[in-house]
């Protein structure tokens, strides 16, 4: 299974922290946000990954992340010239998809959980149809919303409704068999003149080939795209980090867990970050085994 990040928009709901810089480039307490996308598609065991951002932006991220081979993985990079919606990523994706199946996730998602990695390692190995979580939140009318029958069976998903029809949204994490690249180019723009991913999902789900899966409350979900949201992700990363010992986003102990990268090229990595606490972290991996 291939991997894209959508790091694009132009992230007017954090104006004017974005209004120079790219949203997904922003900090979450130790690391540029875009890393905690990343580090989810690596614990999926995901290792060709593609990055689709702005023509401003995109330079930045390959300028950051290079070509993967220093965490194991291989990167490419692709460019959106106008935000046209999610499901645009798979017509500009085509060629990276190939004939492979992918996930898409989006570069604001903040995803952590035991369980969780458990469930996106399974559906790393989706080969045919749609899987698609649901998470329970407060306040869903800013998200696409599952509605459920009497019998917790999906009936449809709504984008961004007034009345939602339950506190179940639909996170920023897909998996898709291939087929995805022609629905993208089949769907029609939304009121806000989107291909939404919403409309995707709908697709698969009229062929009886969405599966959703809801996600414990134990999983952490977080969405940054506004200061609040922004501000509550540092402190839950800070306090993990600090008072749990447990690190969110490191792609380079990903990349060290995983296997892709040994211990000497773990402490090459770390040397370049010596006068931080994120190096000694880092060490202490190697030290831990
Ligand atoms: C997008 C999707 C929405 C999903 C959300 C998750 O919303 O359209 O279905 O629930 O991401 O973050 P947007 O970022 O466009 O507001």
């Amino acid at each position: 299974m291939k991997g894209i990040i959508l790091a694009g928009g132009l992230g007017t709901r954090l104006y004017p922290l974005t209004k120079s810089i790219s949203k997904q480039i922003l900090p979450v307490y130790d690391k540029p946000m875009i890393y905690y996308p990343l580090s989810v598609l690596m614990l999926a065991g995901i290792k060709e990954i593609l990055i689709i951002s702005t023509p401003r932006d995109l330079p930045m991220y390959e300028d950051l992340l290079q070509d993967g081979s220093q965490l194991g993985i291989k990167l490419s990079y692709e460019i959106q010239n106008k935000p046209k919606g999610l499901a645009q990523a798979f017509i500009l994706g085509e060629e990276f998809i190939g004939n492979d199946s992918v996930s898409l996730i989006l570069g604001d998602n903040i995803f952590y959980g035991f369980d969780f990695i458990n469930k996106i390692e399974k559906a790393s190995h989706l080969r045919d149809g749609a899987l698609i979580f649901g998470y329970e939140v407060d306040s869903p009318r800013e998200f696409g919303v599952v509605e459920f029958d009497e019998n917790y069976r999906v009936v449809s998903i709504e984008e961004k409704p007034k009345n939602p029809k339950s506190n179940y949204i639909v996170p920023g994490l897909y998996f898709y068999d291939n087929n995805v690249i022609e629905i993208a180019k089949n769907i029609n723009p939304s009121e806000r003149g989107e291909l939404e991913i919403t409309s995707i999902n709908n697709e698969y789900l009229a062929k009886g080939k969405l599966s959703v899966e809801l996600l414990s409350k134990d999983t952490i979900w977080l969405d940054t795209g506004n200061y609040n949201a922004l501000r509550k992700a540092s402190n839950l990363v800070y306090k993990m980090q600090t008072e749990k010992n447990i690190n969110i986003g490191c792609i380079e102990e990903v990349a060290y867990n995983k296997g892709y990268i040994n211990g000497d090229k773990l402490i090459k990595l770390a040397e370049s970050y010596k006068k931080t606490s994120y190096y000694n972290q880092l060490l202490k991996l190697i030290s831990n085994k």
